[in-house]
């Protein structure tokens, strides 16, 4: 290090004391113990002194605090025991209190006999330096920090994908839930359609036959057949609450809203439900103050509520408790959104039917609405029973939840929307007061396309003494209409073919004759008539399988009725 390198030429003095006063650097020269023997400008001026200023002071000294407190236990040992060190960094301390971050690189000189003459210091600007060392450190922590915080924000993100795909895995599966109830609903309608033509003729027949059996001579025979042709009947009578039971779970049951005040509803019904349920369930009905008023087909809640009375009876064979609990409800946009079905935020009225039998485990719980599904024995549960609740109250635009624990027992909460406004309610589905048979002489004109239904219908009203015309479509119809003149009724089913349907043949039909009176009859109706569920007000149905006796009377009170 300290060897001197061999020069060529020598450089003039001058030259030298430039280079050592004015170098880019700070030349110190120093006593061995670190006093200052000579410094030169550029050292002098970085320190804001004069040079004689700095004579005679320790170099060490110089120092900030801890860079006197390094110098003495680090770096003076080793210049002592190395004989030099390089680029220590250390800060000055000026005068005026501010600091000058240096690099310094020291050096001893020894005379030829070995003994430490001086030491030799330089030391370089270390501004800059320190500012890219302190950005550099900044740029680092920062990066360390966005580097944390990304993987936080990583960790939150694994947890924020897994929630939204359980999510929608939720969503899919009641999707699936609803598809599945959809596509069920579907098939039993168009089985349910077809199946109630086909009782209208068998019912249809057997009536007939039992009627004409009467006017037979032998006793012995007339009761035979008579007893036969009442078990045929019942039979059919029994198929066709079956297709009522798939009609209503696929939402396709003519329904005859009416306002309905709930709490009369349910007591009105106790004796009946106490008679179904027997003697071991208690049947308690409570009903809340300023109850409000429902609108739905009484006839068919009643029979919801029968179903559900059913049910809770056989889940309680040791005997129990049913309560019937009418409160108002409200549910509200956070309830609805979790829920599959569309269902409108609101007022509701709500019908809990709660029971303390055997409960539910959780599969049977997620199938009860789904057609046929039963746990009972062969023979005695169709399955039907909570299908058909279901239809009926989603047609009616309500809600139906169930809540079960096995062991616990069964609550069935039915909420139907609250009645508003005065409503004008169609009578149609009024019962009719068993009065005698009336018959009449009118001219009805019956449109049917199914063959024997429609040689059922006019061989009853020919029998009530009506002058009976026919036409399988309406085409055919309107071109009756137009020869006839005195065609008092037209009685119409709802489903045509051909296009135009039995609405738009009564509204033309109409329109050509002023003051026609129409009963439809259908075996479903999706469209033409039931709207939402309900019917038109003023139009007049008969639901197929209808009896003698029904038709003989709808079409009595049609005729007699008020034009309007
Ligand atoms: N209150 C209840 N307690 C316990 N289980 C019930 C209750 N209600 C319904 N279930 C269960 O749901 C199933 C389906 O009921 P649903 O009323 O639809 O048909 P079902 O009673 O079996 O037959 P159906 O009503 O046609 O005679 C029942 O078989 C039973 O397992
Ligand atoms: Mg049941």
């Amino acid at each position: 290090m300290a060897s001197p390198s061999g020069r060529t030429r020598p450089i003039p003095a001058d030259d030298l004391e430039d280079l050592f006063q004015h170098a880019p650097c700070g030349y110190i020269s120093a006593e061995p113990n670190g006093r200052i023997i000579r410094a030169n400008l550029t050292f002098c001026a970085w320190m804001g002194a004069s040079c004689d200023a700095m004579v005679g002071r320790r170099f060490q000294d110089l120092l900030n605090i801890a860079g006197k407190i390094y110098y003495e236990t680090h770096f003076a040992p080793l210049l002592r025991m190395q004989g030099y060190f390089n680029e220590v960094a250390l800060d000055l301390a000026r005068p005026d209190g501010t600091t000058l971050p240096v690099l310094v690189n020291a050096v001893e000189r020894r005379s030829p006999d070995g003994a430490l003459e001086f030491i030799r210091i330089t030391l370089f600007n270390a501004s800059d330096r320190r500012r890219y060392e302190r950005q550099l450190l900044e740029a680092r922590r920062a990066a360390e920090q966005a580097s944390a915080e990304l993987q936080a924000l990583n960790a939150t993100l694994a947890s924020r994908v897994e929630e939204a795909v359980r999510e929608r895995m939720a969503a899919e599966e009641a999707l699936r839930q609803s598809q599945k109830m959809e596509a069920i609903g579907q098939l039993t309608g168009g089985v349910a359609h077809d199946f109630n033509n086909l009782l209208t003729v068998i019912m249809g027949g057997l009536d007939t036959i039992v009627r004409q059996m009467e006017k037979l001579p032998s006793e012995a025979a007339v009761s035979k057949i008579n007893r036969s042709a009442d078990m045929a009947l019942r039979g059919a009578r029994r198929a066709a609450t079956l297709t009522q039971r798939l009609l209503a779970f696929s939402r396709r049951q003519p329904l005859a809203p009416k306002r309905i005040d709930p709490g009369r509803l349910v007591s009105g019904l106790a004796d009946l439900l106490q008679r179904t349920l027997g003697e071991t369930i208690s049947l308690e009905t409570i009903s809340g103050a300023g109850l409000w008023q429902t609108l739905a087909d009484p006839a068919e809640l009643e029979n919801a509520l029968v179903n559900m009375a059913v049910n809770a009876r056989d889940a309680m064979p040791k005997g129990g408790k049913l309560t019937i609990e009418t409160t108002n409800a409200s549910l509200d946009e956070a309830y609805v959104a979790g829920i599959t079905e569309p269902v409108a935020a609101g007022q509701y009225v709500l019908i809990a039917v709660s029971d303390s039998g055997t409960g539910m485990d959780p599969d049977t719980l997620n199938r009860v609405f789904e057609p046929f599904f039963t746990t009972k024995e062969v023979g005695k549960g169709t399955g039907l029973g909570l299908s058909q609740v279901y239809g009926f109250v989603r047609q009616s635009g309500g809600h139906i939840r169930i809540y079960s624990e096995l062991g616990e027992g069964t609550t069935v909460k039915i909420y139907l929307p609250r009645a508003v406004g005065v409503e004008q309610v169609a009578d149609s589905a009024e019962v009719t007061a068993p009065n005698a048979l009336g018959g009449g002489d009118e001219v009805v004109l019956v449109v049917e396309d199914h063959d024997d239904l429609r040689s059922y219908s006019t061989g009853v009203l020919r029998e009530l003494g009506y002058r009976v015309l026919e036409a399988p479509n309406g085409r055919r119809a309107l071109e009756i209409i137009q020869e006839e003149h005195d065609v008092a009724l037209l009685f119409t089913d709802v489903v045509l073919p051909d296009g135009m349907d039995g609405r738009r043949l009564a509204d033309e039909a109409c329109r050509r004759r002023p003051g026609l009176k129409v009963l439809y009859t259908t075996g479903y109706t999706r469209n033409a008539i039931v709207h939402n569920g309900r019917l038109d007000p003023g139009v007049q149905l008969i639901s197929k399988p209808f009896t003698y006796a029904e038709l003989a009377q709808t079409v009595r009170r049609v005729l007699d009725q008020d034009p309007d």
